[in-house]
């Protein structure tokens, strides 16, 4: 029996319903060619969510996802929605669906392609050859941690305050990931944390090495996240896997998926302690450039690649989709963000189009 993947398709705000209608016509394309079978379902979330309920996640959408082999997701957020309060903003759905999931393991790579080299803001001898990947711990940390508000002082002021948590579990189970990803890679486990102040990172750098003796293979170091920030754009090459809490993860793979000249190539995996991820592009909701067919959909695209590789287990399909997108690379197309002179511009149509003929003719 042709094997059918139930997938949760979530279009989102901004550009996301763009280049998830374009991706999914590449996923589409790559089932023909692997005889499978995808069935999409697509629900709201984030603004478009609140402007049909009054909910950035109703319940109905989780329901679905949990019920789903893998969400498959665009972008959330929109500047009329910035002034909503907290737990209607957009951006709540994105942490509801990352909590109500389980999906406490984010995997960020940033990978420089040899085509795209000049769109790196940083020096080619830099950056040539950077391929690393970061591990942000995703469902904890003070993303999550109680205390947290704002409260009102005796003398009047007001108080804000939010508390960064990490429970050995959590830091065991996050650590576990990023040791298996770097068996799978360079063999090299850096843990980024800032235990020079934090008891939080004392725990975590504890705990973190304690994972470390039964992956002998691995060559696990420490640094503090200041330092890793520093070293990143200094000599982006040392790194093979990062591992860290949710607030620095959050911060340093913005920064690394710059090194590799655009945003708008990197896709991400959020994965839990079973096969069902959640896939999305790094890049936001763009809503400069919404409904106006000038996004790159590379990095839905090659979301959707990595939900074949980790959660369905097609890592054939896969490559596909990633040898399609480096051969329209090729062939000198780009989309606005990575334009550059001599290259053919295209819009976010025609881009999904080239690689889904990639995928068609290889
Ligand atoms: C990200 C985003 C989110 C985060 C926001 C939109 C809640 O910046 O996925 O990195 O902070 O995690
Ligand atoms: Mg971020």
């Amino acid at each position: 029996m042709t094997q059918t993947y139930s997938i949760a398709v979530i279009p989102g705000d901004g550009i996301g319903p763009e280049i998830i209608s374009v991706a999914l016509d590449t996923l589409r394309e790559v089932s023909r060619k692997f005889d499978f079978e995808w069935a999409f379902t697509e629900a709201p979330v984030g603004g478009a969510a609140y402007d049909l309920t009054g909910d950035p996640l109703p319940p109905e959408t989780l329901a679905l996802c949990q019920k789903s082999d893998s969400v498959f997701l665009g972008a959330v957020g929109g500047l009329q929605y910035d002034n909503l309060p907290n737990d209607k903003r957009p951006e709540r759905a994105l942490l509801g669906l990352r909590s109500g999931l389980e999906l406490f393991a984010n995997l960020r790579p940033a990978k420089i392609l040899p085509q795209l080299i000049e769109s790196s803001s940083l020096k080619r001898e830099v950056v040539e050859g950077v391929d690393l990947m970061v591990v942000r711990e995703l469902t904890g940390g003070i993303y999550f941690g109680q205390p947290k508000g704002i409260s009102i002082e005796s003398n009047g002021e007001r108080k804000g305050f939010n508390t960064m948590v990490y429970r050995e579990s959590e830091i065991e189970r996050i650590a576990k990931v990023a040791f298996e990803t770097a068996i799978k890679r360079g063999k090299r486990l850096l843990s980024v944390d800032k235990a020079n102040v934090l008891e939080v990172s004392q725990l975590w750098r504890e705990v973190v090495s304690r994972v470390g003796k039964d992956y002998p293979q691995v060559e696990l170091s420490h640094m503090y996240v200041d330092n890793c920030a520093m070293q990143l754009v200094r000599w982006p090459k040392q790194f093979d896997v990062i591992v860290t809490g949710n607030l620095f993860g959050d911060i340093l793979s913005d920064e690394a998926s710059m090194l590799t000249g655009s945003i708008g190539m990197l896709p991400s995996a959020s994965m839990g302690l079973g096969s069902l991820g959640m896939y999305e592009p790094v890049h936001g909701s763009a809503p400069d450039i919404a409904g106006q067919d000038k996004a790159n959909p590379l990095a839905q695209i090659l979301s959707g690649a990595m939900m074949l590789q980790y959660s369905l287990k097609q890592p054939e399909a896969a490559k596909a989709i990633e040898n399609a997108v480096l051969t329209v690379l090729d062939q000198g197309y780009r989309t606005g963000d990575i334009m550059s002179p001599g290259m053919k511009q295209v819009g976010c149509k025609e881009m999904g189009a080239l690689v889904t003929d990639a995928v068609r003719s290889s």
